[in-house]
C-alpha cells in the first residue's frame, strides 16, 4: 500500500515537473534546501504557530461568512442563530473568537523573541519592518472583526476608537464621518468593516506574510546565538556544500514544528470547549448584549490586545485642553517598534551575549507593558492608577529613545564561533 503510494506521488510530481519545471526549485529554495540553523528553541514556534492561527482564522471565518448578516438590523441575531441553530455553529464560532487572541499571544511572543535575540538587526531590518506591517494590519483586522457581531462593546468600541480621529485638527469631525459612513456607527458603518474584515485585509495580511518570509529567506534565519551559520567549505550557501551549522528546514523544523502545533493545539481546544470567553478576556460579557444607541455600557474598553496602547490613550492628560496628545503618543507607541533596528547600536544580536544592562532593560520594557495592559483592562477611575500609568508611558518610550545610549555603553560577552546547542 505505501509502496502504492509513494509511487502515485512521484508519478504526479514527474508529471507536474514535466509540465511547470520553475515549481520544484522554488519548493527546494524554501524547504528542503533551506538551511535553518540547528540551535532553534521553542521560541521559533510561534512563526509557524502564527501561519496555523491565520489559517483557522481564513478557514472558520469563511463558514461563519455564510451565515452571517452584515446589517445593524440582523447582525446580532445571525451571531445567535449561529450558535444555537446551524450545525456546529458553536465550534466555528469559539475556533474564530478564541483564534483572535491566540494570534495576538503567539505574535506578541513571536515578536518578543525578534527583541530577545537582536533578529531586526542588518541583515533582517526588512523581515522586521514587514512584520510590523503585518502586526498593524492585524490590529486593523481583529478591530473591525470586533464590531461585527454588534454587541454592546462593538458599538461602544467603534464609537470611541473611530471618534478617535475626531481630535485631528480641521479634518478631525469629517474625516470621523467618513470612516462611519454615518454620525453614530451604523449599517454603514457594519457593512465597510465587513467587507474589508472578510476581503481586503486577509488579502493584505496574506501578502504581506509572504513577503516576510520571502525576505526571511533572502538572508537566512537568527538563532538563539545571533551568529550566522557558517557555510561548507565553498562559502557559498546553496551550494552543493551543506552549511555546518544549519539543517534542512524540511524535514527536520517540519517535524518539530509539528510538535509544537500538537501542544498548541491541546490548550486552543481546552480553551475553545471549557473557558471560550475566558473569563470576559476574549469575549467580554457586554458584547453578548445587542447594540444599544442608548445605553452606554459601565466601562468602555477593547479586547485586552489592545489594552496597552488604551491605557497610553488615557493617561495622558489634555494638555492646553488639545484631546490629540493621547492619541499621538498611542500611534507614537507603535511606530517606535518600528525604529527598533536603527536604535539598536549593540555589536551583538543576542541578549544571551549582551550584559546586565541591556537585559534589565528589556525586562522592564515586558513589566511597562504587560503593567499597562492590566491598566488599560480596568476601569480608569482610580488617580493612583492613572499616575502609574503615566510612569510606564515614559518609561515604555524612555526603552526606546535612550536604545542607542544603553546598547553601547552595555558590557557585552564574547560571541562564540559557532553556534551552541544548550539552552
Ligand atoms: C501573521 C503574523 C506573522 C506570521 C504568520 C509570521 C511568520 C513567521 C515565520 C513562519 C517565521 C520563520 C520562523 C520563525 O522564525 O519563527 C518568521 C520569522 C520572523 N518574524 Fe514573523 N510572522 C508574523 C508576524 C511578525 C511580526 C508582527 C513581527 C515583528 C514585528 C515578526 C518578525 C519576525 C522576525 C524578526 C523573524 C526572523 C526571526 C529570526 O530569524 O530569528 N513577525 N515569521
Amino acid at each position: 500500500m505505501a509502496n502504492f503510494l509513494t509511487r502515485g506521488a512521484n508519478g504526479l510530481m514527474d508529471w507536474v515537473n514535466a509540465r511547470a519545471p520553475g515549481m520544484m526549485p522554488v519548493y527546494r529554495k524554501h524547504m528542503t534546501e533551506y538551511y535553518a540553523p540547528k540551535n532553534f528553541n521553542l521560541w521559533y514556534y510561534f512563526g509557524s504557530l502564527a501561519l496555523l492561527v491565520l489559517v483557522n482564522q481564513i478557514v472558520t471565518g469563511i463558514f461563519l461568512t455564510m451565515h452571517f448578516k452584515p446589517s445593524a438590523a440582523e447582525a446580532f441575531s445571525s451571531v445567535e442563530y449561529i450558535m444555537r441553530d446551524v450545525e456546529w455553529g458553536w465550534l466555528i464560532r469559539y475556533m474564530h473568537s478564541t483564534g483572535a487572541s491566540l494570534f495576538f499571544i503567539v505574535v506578541y511572543l513571536h515578536m518578543f523573541r525578534g527583541l530577545m535575540y537582536g533578529s531586526y538587526q542588518k541583515p533582517r531590518e526588512l523581515v522586521w519592518i514587514l512584520g510590523m506591517l503585518i502586526y498593524l494590519v492585524l490590529m486593523a483586522e481583529a478591530f473591525m472583526g470586533y464590531v461585527l457581531p454588534w454587541g454592546q462593546m462593538s458599538f461602544w468600541g467603534a464609537k470611541v476608537i473611530i471618534s478617535l480621529f475626531g481630535a485631528i485638527p480641521v479634518i478631525g469631525n469629517g474625516l470621523t464621518e467618513w470612516i462611519m459612513g454615518d454620525y453614530l456607527p451604523g449599517d454603514a458603518t457594519l457593512n465597510r468593516f465587513f467587507a474589508l474584515h472578510v476581503i481586503a485585509l486577509p488579502l493584505v495580511l496574506l501578502l504581506l506574510v509572504v513577503l516576510h518570509l520571502g525576505a526571511l529567506h533572502e538572508v537566512g534565519s537568527n538563532n538563539p546565538d545571533g551568529i550566522d551559520i557558517k557555510y561548507g567549505p565553498k562559502g557559498n550557501r546553496w551550494d552543493a556544500a551543506k552549511p555546518k551549522d544549519g539543517i534542512p528546514f524540511h524535514p527536520y523544523y517540519t517535524v518539530k514544528d509539528l510538535v509544537g502545533v500538537g501542544f498548541f493545539l491541546m490548550l486552543a481546544a481546552f480553551i475553545i470547549f471549557f473557558a471560550p470567553s475566558f473569563g470576559g478576556w476574549f469575549l467580554e460579557h457586554d458584547n453578548f448584549t445587542e447594540a444599544n444607541r442608548l445605553v452606554t455600557p459601565e466601562h468602555i474598553k477593547p479586547v485586552w490586545y489592545f489594552t496597552p496602547y488604551y491605557a497610553m490613550l488615557r493617561v495622558v492628560p489634555s494638555f492646553f485642553a488639545i484631546k490629540l496628545w493621547g492619541v499621538l503618543v498611542m500611534f507614537a507607541a507603535i511606530a517606535v517598534l518600528f525604529m527598533v533596528p536603527w536604535l539598536d547600536r549593540s555589536p551583538v544580536k543576542s541578549y544571551r551575549y549582551r550584559g546586565l544592562l541591556s537585559k534589565l532593560m528589556l525586562g522592564l520594557f515586558a513589566v511597562c507593558f504587560l503593567w499597562l495592559g492590566k491598566i488599560g483592562a480596568g476601569p480608569g477611575t482610580d488617580p493612583v492608577e492613572t499616575i502609574i500609568g503615566q510612569v510606564l508611558t515614559f518609561l515604555y518610550f524612555a526603552f526606546f529613545i535612550t536604545m542607542p545610549l544603553w546598547t553601547k555603553l552595555d558590557k557585552t560577552k564574547p560571541v562564540p564561533e559557532r553556534v551552541t546547542m544548550h539552552d
